[in-house]
C-alpha cells in the first residue's frame, strides 16, 4: 500500500515536470532523426486524447524529408526551426471525420466497451448531426479537437526527451496548396519537433487571479 502511494507520488511528480520543462524551442540539432517508429508511438500516445464524440478528426502530415521542408521554410515566413527540426507536424482537421463513425463504435463494440445496439444508434444520430452542420461549426469543432491533440502531442514529445514549437506563422493556403491537402482539412497549426540546439527561453504566466474566476465572471 505505502510502496503503491509513493510509485503514484513519483508518477505525479514525473508528470509535473513534463509540463514545466516543455518550452517552446526554436533551435534545433539539425543531425538528429525521429524513427518512423518513435514518431508513430509518439503520435498514437497522442491520439489518447478526447475529441468531440470520439470522432478523432485529427489528421497528421508529418514532414521529414529535407527538401519538403525547404518548401515549407518560406511558407512559414521562413522560420528556422522548420528546417532544423527533425521534422514538423501538420495537424490538420478532417470535417468530414463523421465518415468514420461507423469504424469508431464498431472498433468499441469489438473491444466490448459498447452494446452493439446502442454503437448503432450512435452512429445514425453522429452521422446524421455531424453531416449537417453550418461549416463553420464543422470547423470549430476540428479546431477545438486540434488544439487538444496538439498539446498531447508535445508533452508526450517532452516526456520521450524531444521538444516542439506550436506554430500558427505560416500561410495556411500556400501551405495546403504546396502540400496539395484536400479542402476537407483544416490546417490547425504546425508543430516542429527535435532535440534543442538551445533551450528554449522561459516565459512568464498571468497570475491566475487575473484569468480563473470561481463561480461569476467578472464584469469587464
Ligand atoms: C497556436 C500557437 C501558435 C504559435 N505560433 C508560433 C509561431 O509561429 N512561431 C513561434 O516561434 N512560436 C509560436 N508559438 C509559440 C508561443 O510563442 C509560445 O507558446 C508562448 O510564447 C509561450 O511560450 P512557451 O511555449 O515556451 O511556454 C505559438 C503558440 C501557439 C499556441
Amino acid at each position: 500500500m505505502i510502496m503503491s502511494q509513493t510509485t503514484y507520488v513519483t508518477e505525479q511528480q514525473m508528470f509535473l515536470d513534463v509540463i514545466k520543462e516543455r518550452r517552446s524551442v526554436r533551435t534545433y540539432d539539425p543531425t538528429v532523426q525521429i524513427s518512423r517508429e518513435e514518431m508513430t508511438e509518439i503520435l498514437e500516445l497522442a491520439t489518447l486524447a478526447p475529441s468531440s464524440s470520439n470522432l478523432q478528426p485529427w489528421r497528421f502530415l508529418v514532414i521529414d524529408k529535407p527538401e519538403l521542408k525547404e518548401r515549407l521554410l518560406p511558407i512559414a515566413f521562413n522560420q528556422q526551426q522548420v528546417v532544423e527540426a527533425s521534422a514538423v507536424i501538420a495537424v490538420l482537421g478532417d470535417v468530414e471525420s463523421y465518415k468514420k463513425s461507423e469504424k469508431i463504435y464498431t472498433q468499441a463494440v469489438d473491444a466490448g466497451f459498447m452494446p452493439e445496439d446502442t454503437a448503432k444508434s450512435f452512429i445514425e444520430r453522429t452521422v446524421g448531426m455531424y453531416s449537417s452542420l453550418p461549416p463553420e461549426v464543422a470547423r470549430q469543432i476540428v479546431y477545438t479537437d486540434g488544439g487538444l491533440i496538439s498539446m498531447q502531442l508535445m508533452l508526450v514529445a517532452r516526456a520521450k526527451g524531444y521538444d516542439t514549437v506550436p506554430m500558427g506563422g505560416y500561410d495556411k493556403a500556400k501551405f495546403v496548396e504546396a502540400f496539395e491537402v484536400s479542402e476537407k482539412y483544416v490546417p490547425v497549426m504546425l508543430i516542429a519537433i527535435g532535440k534543442a540546439g538551445k533551450p528554449g527561453h522561459p516565459t512568464t504566466r498571468l497570475p491566475i487571479e487575473d484569468v480563473a474566476f470561481f463561480n461569476e465572471m467578472p464584469s469587464e
